[in-house]
């Protein structure tokens, strides 16, 4: 039975890249909808659930998609109140690349480094949909994050929402507007850096003052690069006694997580893949 795979963008146009993946890894037709809101759901979600036999819905799953994560939980949660008993299909949320690419620079950064209670990560442009969802991991982790934003309301929204997925996250909100992000960096061990494509967020000797800083990752490829002085082909590269990745070095073991969990969508009907599982799967991919 071919595999379909029902793509639900909260953007106007649903995302080519998430249509090449999924074509990569197999699906063979993707029914692509843009600009769904919540309230568009359950009649689409209705569509792929009732067409197909029990033991055929495996068959069918949903992607969620779209700029806005927030968005995406919303659409993901309608999905999940659609079905009812074994009447339903399996889920994946991965909007912007949020969970996949997140996933795979958490994954990137424990080869180096024990993620743990004695870690201090910064998270810099932590508000976008790829940072909220490297916050969420480390959180897991019970590493200490320290949340950077422009805006110490949004930083706060961040750590707000990790803390009710995450319970004893250990979380501050920072503005990087009252304290640079040089400073913000000082004592910790590991930087993530998820801002904008095309936006510099830490420049070169800030990065080189923190000697604590031992794992440093860039995920913007786009010049100029979030962290001055990291290519974005760098994978593993040791620059001035710190172990860089750029993005492009991060983004190989992204599609792999990504295609994976495509893949595990159609083993059975009642998946879903979040933040958790995405994390997890990212984990057995990258071995122990
Ligand atoms: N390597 C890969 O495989 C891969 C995959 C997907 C995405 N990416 C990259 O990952 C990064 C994060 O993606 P995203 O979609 O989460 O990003 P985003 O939402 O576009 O931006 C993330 C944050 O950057 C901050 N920002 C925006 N404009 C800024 C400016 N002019 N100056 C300073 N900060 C600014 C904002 O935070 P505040 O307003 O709160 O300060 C924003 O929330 C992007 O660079 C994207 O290209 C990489």
């Amino acid at each position: 039975m071919k595999k379909i795979l029902l793509c639900l963008d909260s953007d106007p146009h649903p995302s080519v890249f998430d249509s090449v993946v999924a074509l990569d890894a197999d699906v063979d037709h993707l029914l692509r909808h843009g600009g769904v809101t919540p309230a568009d759901v359950r009649d689409l979600v209705h569509g792929a659930m009732f067409t197909r036999g029990s033991s055929h819905l495996r068959n069918t799953a949903l992607f969620v998609g779209g700029s806005d994560v927030q968005m995406g939980e919303k659409l993901l949660a309608e999905a999940q109140k659609a079905f009812f008993g074994p009447v339903r299909v399996s889920l994946m949320l991965d909007s912007n690349g949020a969970n996949t690419t997140a996933a795979a620079a958490v994954v990137a950064a424990r080869r180096h480094l024990p993620l743990g209670p004695e870690t201090t990560a910064v998270v810099l442009g932590a508000t976008g949909a790829v940072g909220q969802r490297v916050v969420r991991m480390l959180a897991q982790e019970n590493v200490e994050i320290r949340v950077a934003s422009r805006r110490l309301p949004r930083a706060e929204g961040v750590c707000h929402r990790v803390a009710q997925a995450v319970s004893g996250a250990r979380l501050t909100p920072h503005s990087t507007e009252s304290t640079d992000a040089a400073s913000l960096i000082q004592g910790a061990q590991l930087v993530i850096a998820a801002g904008a494509a095309g936006v510099q967020l830490l420049d070169t000797s800030g990065r080189k003052a923190a000697a604590s800083v031992q794992v440093t990752i860039d995920l913007n490829a786009v010049p100029p690069t979030g962290i001055e002085g990291i290519e974005p082909t760098d994978k593993a590269v040791e620059r001035d006694g710190q172990i860089c990745y750029g993005a492009l070095g991060v983004g190989g073991l992204k599609m792999k997580i990504h295609k994976a969990a495509i893949a595990r969508l159609f083993e059975a009907n009642d998946l879903v893949f979040d933040a958790d599982e995405i994390y997890a799967l990212g984990k057995r991919i990258d071995g122990p």
